[in-house]
């Protein structure tokens, strides 16, 4: 028989913890492999390589933010099948944070230093978020994940043309978002209403003009 473990609360403050630091320092590992493959190098000048690793920790820094968004939402999900759709929703973000992070490498470049705001800024959105229900959490996922197949699609096109390494990471990643946005409104998300859109969208352009340069 299987035991079913309880978690006091300072043990569960512990597992966050450890989240956050895993997410936004550590060093995620992909299950999939990375979808650059064996594709070659482009020779990036100067201004293109440093532009192309602006993108690429913009979209590094939009996935920890995902993830703290879906852990802090599982935190507080009443439900648990709501609950381990969102954790199983974060995990599926590991394998993008840990290709963004390996053509962050090879762009000579790093991820975001303010990592750990983002993840507890997010955290917080995520958790407010999901103290108002699970419907509500599944409609923060959909709109989460289609403002980022948005800005996905906006880099696909402003990314170094030569850059076929970073294009083929963001082509997988923007259908696994389109994927998790229609499984969260199968699943019976709510649609947010105003003004919460445009303040996600609002923070997240705040994040993405930081994220590019620091
Ligand atoms: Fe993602
Ligand atoms: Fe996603």
């Amino acid at each position: 028989m299987n035991a079913v473990r309880h978690y006091s609360l300072f043990d569960r403050l512990l597992i966050e913890a450890q989240h956050a630091l895993d997410t936004s320092l550590g060093t995620a590992h992909a299950e999939r492999p990375n979808p650059a493959g064996t594709l070659p190098e482009a020779p990036l000048d100067e201004p293109a390589r440093r532009h192309a690793a602006g993108l690429m920790r913009v979209n590094h820094t939009g996935e920890v933010c995902a993830q703290a968004l879906y852990l802090g939402q599982a935190a507080v999900a009443r439900d648990p099948a709501t609950r381990s759709q969102l954790l199983q929703a974060a995990q599926e973000e590991t394998d993008h944070l840990a290709w963004c992070a390996d053509r962050l490498h090879e762009l000579d470049s790093r991820p975001s230093l303010l990592n750990p705001l983002w993840y507890a800024g997010s955290w917080a959105i995520g958790a407010a978020a999901g103290l108002r229900g699970d419907g509500w959490n599944l409609g923060f996922v959909v709109e989460t994940e289609r403002q980022v197949e948005a800005h996905l699609e906006e880099h696909l096109d402003t990314l170094p043309p030569g850059d076929r390494r970073s294009r083929a990471i963001l082509q997988v990643m923007k259908d696994d978002e389109v994927r998790h946005a229609d499984k969260a409104q199968a699943a019976g998300a709510r649609v947010l209403p105003p003004p919460i859109p445009s303040l996600m969208a609002f923070a997240s352009k705040v994040m993405k003009a930081v994220a590019y340069r620091v």
